[in-house]
């Protein structure tokens, strides 16, 4: 048998194995895993010893083109998809916001369009809902069954985004009954808009005071909130950018209790901390997003969190804003920067170094947090999130020992500036594939704007 390529002798990881293997791809998928399986007649063959070949990364929680705080989100569809299949990230959900007054229909053609003629790689849509009235929980179960199956709604941003506690439940009621999953922001927005209209009113105007406008106590009442909703809708729930330790307790205590909550975090929580306001002058901006940064001592919480599973994923929240000119539109008022930060393309390295390389948990454990439970929480398993036969050739080949340092000079977002810059990691991807095409190889991009597909998912949780 003639495959198009193999991939050979690289350590082959899933979830739950690492071996020794080749890998062949026919078309668009992996169509055999083997030892020194048949070369004659491969189209190409690439080399991947000493190398370990990785189910591509999944990012499911991007802004891209994204129209928040005055301004709009600096990657587009084409800019952050390529970036992130520079640092092993081949698919992508991101958010179709419905504003108010829209259908739910009329969000997800508008981002439909955005992403179409511009992704490199495979993308899907959750649903950012904003107004819920009676004909919206109709479109909620429509959606459902149209592989739209998950809807990120808001405790915080009063006016612009936030949703009440019975529209909250009415939502968590509606996936219950028809499949799907609330993507939840907790944090308490009425609360946190008392604590910022004082500050202003102090003259605290600079950008620490959003992060301590926003106390984790905001963060952890918001989350249990969310929870105790869900479980009196008898609603699964996923708690998105979870920031701190006191949030992490009460994701914990309900997963003890074996109710089905699950939660992210990003690596600006792991690596980053409030110390970064110390920045020359307005500088601080490039860190206010939202949960903001928090003290130093929750990122070693995080990454426990993370090694035992009281945290599933790692997402980024990649919404970037430039600092010359977006950022700077709250030089004088912290609450008019907007907020948001870039990450999509250092995602698999921060993980891979401060996780594996730091010797925090297996290799495994790294492919489950940013590939498999992605893939299987938001119904994309065992199509993504896998090395296996009959899975899309997503692919990274990916070198353990290549150290790099982050830098907004050599990045390929479309920012002014890294949130990780000069930090280094060690393990970064070497050649990515995407359903069996080449995307990057050697520092070079290979793909094309319009390659990717959208991807329809399905409603099945697939974890316990
Ligand atoms: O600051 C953030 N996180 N911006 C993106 C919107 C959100 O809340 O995820
Ligand atoms: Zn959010
Ligand atoms: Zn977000």
């Amino acid at each position: 048998m003639a495959f198009d390529t193999i991939i050979a002798g690289g350590t082959v990881v899933t979830a739950s194995d690492a071996y020794v293997a080749d890998v062949a791809v026919s078309g668009s998928k992996v169509v055999a895993i083997g030892k020194d399986l048949p070369r004659e007649n491969a189209g190409r063959v690439f080399d991947a010893s000493d190398k370990y070949v990785l189910p591509g990364g999944i990012d499911v929680h991007t802004h891209l083109d994204m129209p928040f705080g005055g301004t709009t989100s600096a990657d587009d569809f084409e800019t952050g998809t390529r970036a992130a299949a520079f640092g092993g990230t081949t698919t992508i959900i991101d958010f179709a916001i419905q504003y108010k007054g829209q259908t739910l229909r009329a969000a997800l053609d508008s981002w439909m369009e955005k992403a179409a003629s511009r992704a490199v790689s495979d993308y899907a849509f959750h649903c950012i809902i904003t107004d819920l009235k009676d004909a919206h929980l109709d479109e909620m179960k429509a959606l459902v069954r149209e592989g739209v199956t998950t809807f990120k709604l808001f405790m915080a941003y009063p006016g612009v985004f936030m949703l009440d506690d019975a529209s909250i439940f009415r939502a968590l009621r509606q996936t219950a009954a028809h499949g799907g999953m609330v993507c939840m922001h907790a944090e308490n927005g009425g609360a946190i808009d008392v604590i910022v209209r004082q500050a202003l009113a102090e003259g605290k105007t600079a950008p620490k005071y959003h992060a301590l406008t926003r106390p984790t106590t905001a963060e952890a009442e918001a989350t249990a909130r969310a929870i105790a909703l869900a479980e009196m809708a008898g609603a699964p729930v996923y708690i998105v950018h979870l920031s701190c330790n006191d949030a992490l307790e009460k994701v914990r205590e309900a997963r003890d209790r074996g109710l089905p909550v699950y939660a992210e975090t990003c690596p600006q929580y792991l690596y980053l901390s409030l110390d970064n306001f110390d920045a020359p002058g307005f500088e601080g901006a490039k860190y206010v997003f939202t949960p903001p940064l928090r003290e130093k001592w929750h990122q070693e919480k995080l990454w426990t969190g993370l090694k035992q599973d009281q945290l599933q994923v790692v997402s980024t929240d990649h919404c970037p804003f430039c600092f010359k000119e977006q950022k700077e539109m709250g030089r004088d008022d912290f609450t008019k920067i907007p907020n948001g930060g870039p990450g999509i393309e250092h995602r698999m390295s921060l993980i891979y170094s401060g996780g594996v390389a730091q010797k925090r948990f297996s290799v495994s454990r790294f492919v489950e947090i940013v590939s498999t439970t992605p893939a299987k929480l938001f119904g994309l398993y065992p199509r993504k999130g896998t090395v296996a036969v009959g899975s899309d050739a997503d692919l990274v080949i990916f070198d353990p020992n290549r150290e790099h340092t982050i830098s907004a000079k050599t990045h390929h977002m479309r920012v002014d500036y890294s949130m990780f810059e000069g930090i280094r990691v060690k393990g970064m991807p070497e050649i990515v594939f995407s359903r069996g095409r080449v995307l990057v190889e050697k520092d070079k991009f290979m793909g094309r704007p319009g390659g990717g597909e959208y991807l329809k998912r399905s409603s099945a949780t697939g974890l316990p």
